[in-house]
């Protein structure tokens, strides 16, 4: 029997089934991957949502072999840094969506998400209303599992079996898409005891569920009446995914944090980041008291991660990519909803971003449906409430976009009922 790999303990799976069914992803060009089995598959997924630019690209890895050769990283804790790091952040202040923004780096999402937590907590202290402690996430929201994303997950398995109802204990969920529910726990909550509201622009792993007209700016409006702190966890849509660099900016609004990963760097390298507003930010910046932010990882800023950072978004901008995510969108909506149609098909959801969530009927067996499509050359998974994830990279052509469409089509076409 081949042992190689009896330690591995998967995230999130069911480990005697994950075992009996490992499936071995050994190389990796453009959209294709290839198996163990020597099977060739679309990422119709883009792995973990992060594949942006495809995969293979020998540039990103020539960008990582020069770093490594000069200076591999050197913390940033304190007052040293790394070139990487302050071009970086010099980079995505100027993109982001609110101006004069500053920048802290992670390793990842769950890391950004907890770096921007406690910063909401920590810049009510400081306002001298400490009571400004509750996170709130919406319904079917998706965090990351550190301690906060874990307490502030909005679907409800990943914060069970802890011994608490929330690790962190001042957390609560507000309404996925209706504004006015949201407004209610508000002033049911009390605006005094809120520090933040977190929220997907676009909620990814919660089963593709774009927002309903008017929630986001209302969403923005609302923090801006009751002195909340609104937090936009771009970590699916940043970087080009709603064909705009960050959603909030498709959306038009501003928030006063941003997390971000995955497409920062297209997942060539474990990267993350916080940006925060000067409303947050500038009293960490200004004067001989100003008060220490006292949060930080080792690889805050990692030098080689950055430069790889920087060779994806050099990609992104000279493929014009974020534009064909945009156009893309359509053609997969156009491509998808038909979909709708199959009678194990219970929803489809598409049209905010090139994804899009195809949910099927809870009897359905969507392993089966799964294996079908990659009988077909199509890598694809599950998400919450039974749905296909579908969200490729952004260097897909359209018949990639059919031919992924296809083997869902030809997959519940000879589906056959329930075993
Ligand atoms: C919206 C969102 N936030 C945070 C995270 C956590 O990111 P990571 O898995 O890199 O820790 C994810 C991961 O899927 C995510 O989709």
């Amino acid at each position: 029997m081949n042992t190689v790999g009896d330690a591995y303990w998967n995230p999130q799976a069911h480990m005697p089934t994950a075992r009996s069914r490992r499936l071995v992803i050994t190389r990796g060009e453009g959209i294709w991957l290839e198996t163990s089995s020597g099977e060739r598959l679309i990422d119709a997924t883009s792995s973990l949502w992060h594949a942006n630019i495809g995969h293979g690209r020998e540039r990103l890895a020539r960008a990582a072999y020069d770093q490594m050769t000069k200076l591999e990283t050197y913390h940033t804790f304190g007052r040293t840094v790394n070139e990487p790091a302050l071009q970086l952040a010099d980079w995505l202040a100027a993109e982001a969506p609110m101006a004069g923004a500053k920048v802290m780096l992670t390793s990842g999402g769950s890391d950004s998400v907890d770096l921007a937590c406690k910063l909401a907590r920590r810049h009510w202290q400081l306002e001298g209303r400490p009571g400004k402690k509750l996170i709130l996430s919406r319904h079917n929201g998706y965090h990351g599992l550190h301690a906060f994303g874990t307490s502030v997950a909005g679907l409800g398995y990943n914060r069970e079996g802890y011994g608490a109802d929330s690790l962190v204990p001042e957390t609560a969920r507000i309404s996925t898409n209706d504004l006015a529910e949201v407004g209610r726990s508000v002033l049911q909550l009390g605006p005094e005891n809120i520090a933040a509201i977190i929220a997907e622009p676009v909620i990814g792993t919660g089963g593709v569920v774009g927002p309903a007209e008017g929630y986001l700016e209302g969403l923005e409006a609302l923090c801006r009446q009751h002195d909340i702190l609104f937090i936009a966890d771009e970590v699916i849509t940043g970087f080009g995914r709603t064909g705009h660099m960050f959603a909030s900016q498709r959306w038009g609004i501003v928030p006063d944090i941003v997390t971000m990963a995955k497409g920062i760097t297209s997942g060539y390298a474990p990267l993350g980041g916080v940006l925060v507003a000067p409303r947050v930010a500038d009293r960490f910046f200004t004067g001989p008291d100003a008060p220490i932010f006292r949060h930080g990882l080792t690889y805050s800023g990692h030098a080689t991660a950055c430069v790889v950072a920087m060779a994806n978004l050099e990609v992104l901008a000279e493929e014009s990519l974020v534009e064909e995510a945009g156009r893309l969108e359509a053609v997969l909506e156009l491509m998808v909803k038909p979909l709708r149609d199959s009678e194990l098909v219970v929803d489809v959801r598409a049209g905010a971003g090139f994804m899009a969530g195809v949910q099927l009927r809870e009897e359905v067996d969507a392993d089966r449906i799964i294996d079908a499509c990659q009988a077909s050359g199509v890598l694809i998974r599950t998400i919450h409430d039974n749905t296909l994830q579908i969200c490729p990279p952004f260097i897909c052509t359209d018949d990639d976009v059919a031919q992924i469409v296809d083997a869902i089509d030809g997959a519940l076409t000879s589906y056959g009922g329930p075993r």
